[in-house]
C-alpha cells in the first residue's frame, strides 16, 4: 500500500501529474473518498499529466479524448456519489466505464461496479492535511476479474432468494435451485416482491428491474449450474445436507468454478472437503435482510487459493457489498457474538426477566439496536437459531451457544418465526 501526503493544492496536483505516468494507457484510477479533500484537484494534476489541459474539465462529469504521446488518451470523470446503480446504467455509462482508454472516476463502492485493474485510491481529509491512500487492488488482472459472469445459488429461502438478487442486480446471469415448484415460486414471489418495493420507493427504475429480472432463471436441477462461476450455496443449515450438495454439483460443475457457502455456523473447511476442489471453495457470509445488510464475511480456510480469496471479495463489491475477513471458526465473526446474546435473551425471558415486547424494547432502546431480540430472531428463523445453536454448541462445548429449552420446543411446534406465520410473535395477517 502506498500513501501520498499533500498540505496544499499545489501538492494534491503534482499526486496527480504523477499518476499520470502509471495509468497509461489503459487503466482506470477509482477515486473514493472524503468530501472536500481533492479529489477534482487530483483529478485536475491527472489531467495535466496526460496533457489535457485541465480548463476543459467541467465538473462532475466530463469525458474526454486526447491524442497523448501518439495514442488516444480517453480521461472520464464521473461524480457518480450522485447516482444510483441503475441510473449509472441507465445513463449508458457502465459501457464507457469499461470500456478502453484512461479512467478516472470518483466512484462510490456502494455502486458495485469493479473496474479491472484499476488504480483504487482513497483521498482522506485530515486536519488540513490531503492524504491520499493507495487501496488493496482488489484483482489482479482483468482476465482474472473477469472469470465471474454466471452465479448459481442454492436454496430459494430467506437467504437464497436475497443472494440471487443482489446477484442479478449488480448484472450478473444468475441461476438459483429450489428443491421443488412450490418453493422455488414462493422464493421467486418474494425475489419480486423485495424488487417491486424498491421501485415504489423510487430506489430501482422499472426497466433496471426487468433487467434484473431478465438474468435470473429460477430452477429446481442442477444441470443449469454446469457452467456457473461461482455457487453459493443458501440451504438448509444443516452438514449432511450441505455435503451431499456440494459433492454432487463438485462432478457436474466446471473445474475453474468457485463454491461459496452461506452457512452461520458450520466451518467451511469441512464443506470445502466435500469436494475435489478444497482450494476454490470459501465462505461467503451474507446478512439477512440481504439487499440491505452491507456486510459479508469472507471465510479462508488452510486450503483457500489466494487468487479465489481476491477474486470472490472483488465480486462482494461488484454487488456493493462490504467485505470482512474471517478466520474459519463456527460463527465467525458476526455469529460468534450474536448467537449468545440472542440465546440469552430466550434465557432472560425462561427466567422471568422480563416479556418479550419488554426485552425487546429495552435492548432498542437502551442500546440503540434496530430490531430488539425477539423480533430479530422472529427474523432470521427460529429453526434456523436452533441448528445454528446446536452446530456452535457442538463445536464449542460452552453452555452460552446451547439451544434453551424454549427455543426446541417453539421449533417442535413449528414457530419457525415469521416465515411460518408465528414466533415469539404473531404475524398471521400480516
Ligand atoms: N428486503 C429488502 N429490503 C428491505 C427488507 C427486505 N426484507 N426489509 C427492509 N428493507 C428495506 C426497506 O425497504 C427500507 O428501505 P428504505 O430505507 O430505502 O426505504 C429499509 O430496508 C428500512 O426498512 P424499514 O424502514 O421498513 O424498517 P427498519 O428501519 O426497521 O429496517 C431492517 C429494517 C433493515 C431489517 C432493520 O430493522 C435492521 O437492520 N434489523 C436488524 C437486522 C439484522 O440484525 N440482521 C442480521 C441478522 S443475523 C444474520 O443475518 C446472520 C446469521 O447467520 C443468522
Ligand atoms: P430458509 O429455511 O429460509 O431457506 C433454505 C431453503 O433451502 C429452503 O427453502 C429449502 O427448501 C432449500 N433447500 C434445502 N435443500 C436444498 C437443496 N439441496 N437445493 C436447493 N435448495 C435447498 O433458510 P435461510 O434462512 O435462507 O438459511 C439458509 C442458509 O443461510 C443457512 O445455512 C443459514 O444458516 C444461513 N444464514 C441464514 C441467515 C438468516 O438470518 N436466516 C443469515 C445468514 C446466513
Amino acid at each position: 500500500m502506498r500513501r501520498w501526503r499533500s498540505t496544499s493544492e499545489a501538492e494534491t496536483r503534482e499526486i496527480g501529474r504523477r499518476l499520470a505516468e502509471e495509468l497509461a494507457p489503459d487503466r482506470a484510477l477509482l477515486l473514493t473518498g472524503d468530501l472536500g479533500a481533492g479529489k477534482t484537484v487530483l483529478v485536475r494534476g491527472l489531467a495535466e499529466g496526460l496533457g489535457v489541459d485541465p480548463a476543459e474539465i467541467q465538473s462532475p462529469t466530463f469525458t474526454l479524448v486526447r491524442e497523448h504521446d501518439g495514442r488516444s488518451v480517453r480521461l472520464l470523470h464521473f461524480d457518480l456519489y450522485r447516482l444510483e446503480p441503475h441510473e449509472v446504467e441507465a445513463a449508458g455509462l457502465v459501457e464507457a466505464l469499461f470500456g478502453p482508454g484512461v479512467k478516472a472516476v470518483e466512484w462510490a463502492e456502494r455502486l458495485g461496479f469493479e473496474i479491472p485493474g484499476a488504480l483504487r485510491l482513497e483521498v482522506r481529509a485530515r486536519e488540513g492535511r490531503r492524504e491520499v491512500v493507495e487501496l488493496e487492488q482488489a484483482t489482479q488482472d482483468s482476465e482474472e476479474s473477469m472469470a465471474i459472469r454466471k452465479v448459481g445459488v442454492l436454496g430459494c429461502g430467506l437467504m437464497g432468494a436475497g443472494i440471487a438478487e443482489v446477484a442479478a442486480k449488480a448484472g450478473f446471469e444468475t441461476v438459483v435451485r429450489e428443491v421443488g415448484q412450490e418453493l422455488l415460486d414462493r422464493g421467486m414471489k418474494r425475489l419480486r416482491g423485495s424488487l417491486d418495493r424498491a421501485v415504489e420507493k423510487g430506489k430501482l427504475d422499472g426497466a433496471a428491474r426487468d433487467a434484473t429480472l431478465a438474468r435470473l432463471t429460477g430452477t429446481t436441477e442442477l444441470e443449469p449450474f454446469a457452467d456457473c462461476d461461482l455457487v453459493i450455496e443458501a440451504i438448509v443449515e444443516n452438514l449432511d445436507e450441505k455435503k451431499r450438495i456440494f459433492g454432487a454439483l463438485d462432478a457436474l460443475v466446471q473445474k475453474s468454478a468457485l463454491f461459496a457457502t452461506n452457512t452461520s455456523s458450520l466451518t467451511v473447511t469441512q464443506l470445502a472437503m466435500a469436494t475435489e476442489r478444497p482450494d476454490r471453495v470459501i465462505g461467503l457470509h451474507f446478512f439477512n435482510p440481504v439487499p440491505v445488510m452491507k456486510l459479508v464475511e469472507v471465510v479462508r480456510t488452510l486450503m483457500t487459493d489466494e487468487g479465489v480469496l481476491a477474486e470472490v471479495t472483488a465480486w462482494c463489491r461488484a454487488v456493493g457489498k462490504t467485505p470482512v475477513a474471517c478466520k474459519d471458526n463456527s460463527g465467525f465473526i458476526v455469529n460468534r457474538l450474536l448467537v449468545p446474546y440472542l440465546l440469552d435473551a430466550i434465557r432472560a425471558l425462561e427466567e422471568g426477566v422480563g416479556t418479550v415486547e419488554d426485552i425487546d424494547e429495552a435492548m432498542k432502546l437502551g442500546c440503540g439496536y434496530p430490531m430488539g431480540p425477539f423480533t430479530l430472531l422472529d427474523f432470521v428463523g427460529l429453526d434456523t437459531t436452533y441448528y445454528i445453536a446446536e452446530i456452535m454448541f457442538e463445536e464449542y462445548r460452552e453452555k452460552r451457544f446451547a439451544p434453551p429449552p424454549l427455543l426446541k420446543q417453539m421449533v417442535q411446534a413449528r414457530r419457525f418465526g415469521r416465515k411460518s406465520g408465528r414466533g415469539f410473535y404473531d404475524y398471521a395477517g400480516k
